[in-house]
């Protein structure tokens, strides 16, 4: 089946999991050509799986290929991903190729004979011990900050029927969590709606966790809580990004909501499903984010008591509508506030980490620790636990007994009962 010049691949993943997943898409569809996946060292082709969320991001992109143009192989260097117009051509001259991801299967590599085989056909190989599930792609909510309707394109829902035979497929092979992903998980619409889906997957036999993200507080209705809560596969954990406390900062977002309506909808979610973990995603030193500003995003933030959070600090992305707006805050400015909020989130992941001590939870073993002999697993709320066990436990249940917890996780040890 394969050729002379390529045997070998190595793929390297930017971003969220949905890249991840995207680059398991890659790698299966590599394999099926007779490539074996190799370190990049090694390997005759490297693929770069690419996100552009703030200019951080790509940046690395550039100082991974000038390192990679070291490598004595001399690897064909592929960028793909998730990227802008303008960083697709300021990466070419470096790369060997730009191409898009969702058209691997035409891509103009000679083992390949441009079959056109749409992106979700592929087979996938996965990475890890989650079933990564993509149920839609692109987003239509144009936040002003936000690359991804640019570089993923428009909203696109995948079959309810597609998306329910990859679900059980992995449930057959032993997957004991599946994730499902989309940039706005609540709009999805694949025949049936989100919540329907949940609960269709909720009913497919076996002992497994069901996952989603992401969600958009202006779309989290009663409908998907007590679906949440009705299904007993679905994990007590939610990931709501709220952006920022302010509402004018909000508006000036496209974020269709007030600080208020967030603070609401935590509060139904919480009503109903009082255990949930929450974690959020918020923006430090967006155009116009004034010191009082921030302080209302300071408040809510610390209000609302969060398991876990992303804070990022304001990124200008091209294209998007909120580079047109002028930049009002410093980076030592963002940076400030980022800690600020940093210190917040340490006080209450430790408040909400604290009642785990001494209590036996159900724990997915995710992978090995660098601490020789220990593992990492997940709680159902999705806290971290180190604990002492072999390497053979992954991607397997366990109950564990939790001894100790930090801002960050839980410490505990493997419990027979
Ligand atoms: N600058 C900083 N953070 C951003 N995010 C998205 N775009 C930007 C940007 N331009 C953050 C948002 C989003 C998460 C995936 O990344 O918080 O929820
Ligand atoms: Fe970006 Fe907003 Fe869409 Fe999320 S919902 S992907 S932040 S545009």
């Amino acid at each position: 089946m394969t050729n002379n010049l390529f045997t070998s691949y190595s793929i390297i993943t930017y971003g969220c999991q949905m890249n991840i997943n995207d680059s398991e898409r890659i790698a299966g569809f590599f394999d099926e050509k007779g490539l074996k996946e190799a370190p990049a060292e090694k390997s005759d082709i490297v693929v770069i799986n690419s996100c552009s969320i703030r200019q951080s991001a790509v940046d690395r992109i550039e100082g991974k290929i000038r390192k990679l143009r070291k490598i004595k192989n001399k690897p064909l260097i592929i960028v793909t991903g998730c990227l802008l117009e303008k960083d697709r051509k300021k990466l070419s001259p470096l790369a060997d190729h730009v191409l898009p991801i969702t058209l691997v299967s035409s891509w103009p590599l000679p083992f390949l004979k441009k079959e056109n085989i749409p992106f979700f056909n592929l087979s996938l190989k996965r990475s890890g011990p989650t079933a990564y599930v993509s149920i839609m792609t692109g987003c239509n909510n144009f936040c002003s900050y936000c690359v991804v309707p640019y570089t993923k394109g428009r909203e696109f829902s995948r079959p309810a029927t597609e998306v329910i035979k990859e679900v059980k497929e992995a449930i057959k092979k032993g997957y004991r969590e599946v994730w499902l992903l989309g940039q706005n998980v609540n709009s999805y619409n694949g025949g049936v709606d989100f919540s329907k889906l949940l609960k269709e997957i909720n009913k497919i036999h076996g002992n497994f966790w069901l996952r989603f993200t992401t969600s958009h507080p202006k779309d989290f209705s009663d409908n998907i809580i007590f679906t949440i809560k009705d299904c007993k596969k679905v994990t007590n954990y939610l990931h709501l990004p709220v952006q920022s406390g302010d509402n004018a900062i909000l508006e000036k977002m496209n974020r269709p909501y007030t600080a208020q309506d967030y603070r609401e909808t935590v509060k139904r979610v919480r009503r109903e499903i009082p255990d949930i973990a929450l974690s959020t995603d918020i923006i430090v030193g967006f155009p116009g984010e004034t010191e009082k500003k921030f302080r209302n995003t300071a408040t809510l933030f610390s209000e609302i008591q969060f398991d876990m959070a992303y804070i990022a600090r304001y990124s200008s992305r091209s294209q998007t509508a909120a580079s047109e707006m002028e930049e009002t805050v410093s980076e030592e400015e963002k940076r400030r506030r980022e800690k600020i909020l940093v210190e917040i989130l340490k006080e209450s992941s430790l408040e909400k980490n604290k009642p785990y001590k001494g209590k036996k939870l159900r724990v997915l073993v995710t992978k090995e620790s660098k601490k020789k002999g220990f593992l990492f697993g997940k709680t159902e709320g999705y806290k971290t636990v180190l604990f002492e066990g072999s390497k053979e436990l992954i991607g397997k249940f366990i109950k564990a007994e939790i001894t100790d917890y930090s801002s960050w996780g839980l410490k505990g040890k493997i419990s027979r009962k």
